[in-house]
C-alpha cells in the first residue's frame, strides 16, 4: 500500500512548510516538492495543514474506578482519538494494592489486546511499593517496553503511596532507566475538607472542586520535585491545573533540575464557575478540578515558556447515569471528563486560531514533545523519512460546533456542547493507512498496536 499526499502545509514542532509526502508501508518514505511516485492513494491536501498524528499521553480507558469504569473501551476510545487525529494514547495500568504489577498488566492486556483501532501504550501506576514491587520495575522496562511509572499523592486507600514509599519507587525508577510520572496533590488535605464539607451537609459538585484548592496541588508538586531532587529521578507531573503548582516547576529550574509538566486542553479553556450549575456541575467533576481565569493565562504562558511541555485530556468519561451515582454526595461522582476527540480541535481553535501558540508550539505540545518525553521518538511524534506514517491532514477554517450529537465518544453528553471551533481534523493516517476520512473509518478493530517505549532520557 502507498499513498501520497500532495501539496500539503507541512508542519513539525521546528517546520512549516509545503511539500508532498510519499507514504510506502507503514512508513514516510519520502518528502520533497512535486514528488511524481505513482501511488495506489493520491490524497490532495491543498489548502490543508498537515501535522504529525497527535499523541495523547493521560487517557484512562475501560478502568475500573470508584465503583464503576471509564465508559470507553480500546475499541470506541482508540477510534474517537483518530476521528480527532489523535493516533496514539497512552493509558494507565493501576496496580491493586496487594497485588504485583504483573497481575494489573494482565489485566489490562485482556482489555486491550486486540481491541484498538489506534496505537496505544502503558504506563504502569505504582500504588503499593514494596520488595516485590520493587523487584517488577526492571522487566517492566526491558521486556515490557513500559517506562514510566504513574505514583499518586492523593486517593488514599486505593491508589495513593506515601513519600517513602515514593522515594523508594524514584531510585529504582531510576536505576532502570524510566520515569516518575505523578498524580500530585495532597490527599490528606483533599480527604480532611471533603469529611468536612459533608459534616456541614454540603454536598454539591461545588464542594468537589472547594475540598481540592489551589494549595493542595502546588504543595504536592512541591513536594514531589524535591523527593525527585534528592533522588535524582526524572520527574513529570500529569494535568497540572493552576499558577500555583507552575510555579514550583518554575522555580526549580534554577536548582539545575528538570520536572516536565503536563496540562489538559480542560485546564486551558475551562473554569470553575461551570461548578456553580447545580448537579450538571458533576460533567466536570474531575480531579484536580477546574481553576480559574488566572490560572488558565499561567497554563498558556507555561506552554509558551516551555515551562509546561505536553497538553493531553485525562480523558476518564462515564455517562450520566454513572455520573448520577453522586447525585446525594459529590464524593461518589466518579472523576473524570470526556475529551479524547477534542483536544486537537480545541487546542487549535483557542491556542493557533486565536493567537495564544504558534503552529509549530502546536505540534510541540500536542504529539513531539511527549513522543519525546516517553521514549517513541522519532518513530512517532513527527513527520519524517522513516517515521511511522502518522498523519493528520487537518483543515484550518472549517467552523463547525462540538456536540454529544456528532461525537465518537461512548458518552451520552457532551462537555463541550455547542463549543464553536474553527478547524477541523479531515483525514487521519496511522501507519500507512487511512484510518477515519471525514467520519468514515477505513480501518478494523485491532490494527492498532501496543508501542513499547525505549528508556528514558532527558532530552527536551
Ligand atoms: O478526574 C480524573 N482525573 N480522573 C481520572 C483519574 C486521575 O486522577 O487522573
Ligand atoms: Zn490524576
Ligand atoms: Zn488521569
Amino acid at each position: 500500500m502507498s499513498i501520497l499526499i500532495k501539496n500539503g502545509r507541512l508542519v513539525t514542532a521546528s517546520e512549516d512548510f509545503i511539500a508532498d509526502i510519499f507514504i510506502e508501508g507503514d512508513k514516510i518514505s519520502a518528502i520533497g516538492k512535486n514528488l511524481s511516485m505513482s501511488a495506489d492513494e493520491v490524497i490532495d491536501a491543498s489548502g490543508k495543514l498537515v501535522f504529525p498524528g497527535g499523541i495523547d499521553p493521560h487517557v484512562h480507558l475501560d478502568m475500573p474506578f470508584m465503583g464503576t469504569s471509564s465508559s470507553d473501551n480500546y475499541e470506541t476510545g482508540t477510534l474517537a482519538a483518530l476521528h480527532g487525529g489523535t493516533t496514539t494514547v497512552i493509558d494507565f495500568v493501576l496496580q491493586t494494592q496487594g497485588k504485583s504489577l504483573h497481575h494489573a498488566l494482565e489485566q489490562w492486556k485482556g482489555r486491550s489486546n486486540g481491541n484498538c483501532y489506534g496505537d496505544y501504550s502503558f504506563h504502569m501506576a505504582v500504588t503499593d511499593f514494596n520488595d516485590h514491587t520493587k523487584a517488577e520495575i526492571k522487566e517492566m522496562v526491558e521486556k515490557e517496553g513500559i517506562t514510566s511509572f504513574k505514583t499518586f499523592m492523593a486517593y488514599k486507600g486505593a491508589l495513593m503511596i506515601d513519600d517513602r514509599q515514593m522515594v523508594g519507587l524514584m531510585n529504582e525508577v531510576k536505576a532502570c532507566g524510566g520515569m516518575v510520572t505523578v498524580h500530585a496533590t495532597n490527599g490528606d488535605l483533599i480527604d480532611f475538607l471533603i469529611a468536612k464539607h459533608r459534616s456541614e451537609g454540603k454536598r454539591s459538585p461545588l464542594y468537589h472542586y472547594l475540598s481540592q484548592p489551589e494549595i493542595t496541588e502546588s504543595e504536592a508538586t512541591g513536594r514531589f520535585s524535591d523527593l525527585a531532587y534528592q533522588t535524582g529521578a526524572t520527574g513529570y507531573v500529569v494535568h497540572m491545573t493552576c499558577e500555583g503548582a507552575l510555579n514550583h516547576i518554575r522555580d526549580i529550574a534554577k536548582r539545575n533540575q528538570k520536572v516536565y509538566a503536563e496540562t489538559c486542553i480542560q485546564y486551558l479553556i475551562l473554569d470553575a464557575s461551570l461548578y456553580q450549575r447545580d448537579f450538571e456541575g458533576a460533567k466536570w467533576v474531575m480531579s484536580p478540578p477546574l481553576r480559574e481565569l488566572k490560572d488558565q493565562a499561567a497554563l498558556w504562558a507555561g506552554i509558551n515558556q516551555g515551562t509546561i511541555q505536553v497538553v493531553a485530556t485525562d480523558h476518564c468519561p462515564f455517562k450520566w447515569d454513572q455520573k448520577r451515582l453522586g447525585e446525594k454526595d459529590f464524593a461518589a461522582i466518579p472523576n473524570g471528563h470526556p475529551a479524547i476527540e477534542h483536544r486537537m480541535e480545541l487546542l487549535y481553535s483557542e491556542g493557533v486560531h486565536k493567537g495564544k501558540i504558534s503552529l509549530n508550539k502546536f505540534v510541540e505540545v500536542s504529539s513531539t514533545n511527549a513522543a519525546k518525553i516517553f521514549g517513541m521518538y522519532p518513530k512517532k511524534g513527527t513527520l519524517a523519512i522513516g517515521s511511522d506514517a502518522d498523519i493528520l491532514i487537518f483543515d484550518p477554517n472549517e467552523k463547525h460546533a462540538l456536540s454529544v450529537k456528532t461525537h465518537h465518544m461512548n458518552v451520552d453528553y457532551s462537555a463541550y456542547e455547542g463549543w464553536e471551533v474553527t478547524g477541523k481534523c479531515k483525514t487521519t493516517i496511522l501507519r500507512g493507512q487511512v484510518a477515519t476520512d471525514k467520519g468514515d473509518v477505513r480501518i478494523k478493530k485491532g490494527y492498532g498496536q501496543f508501542v513499547k517505549r525505549k528508556k528514558i532520557k532527558a532530552i527536551i
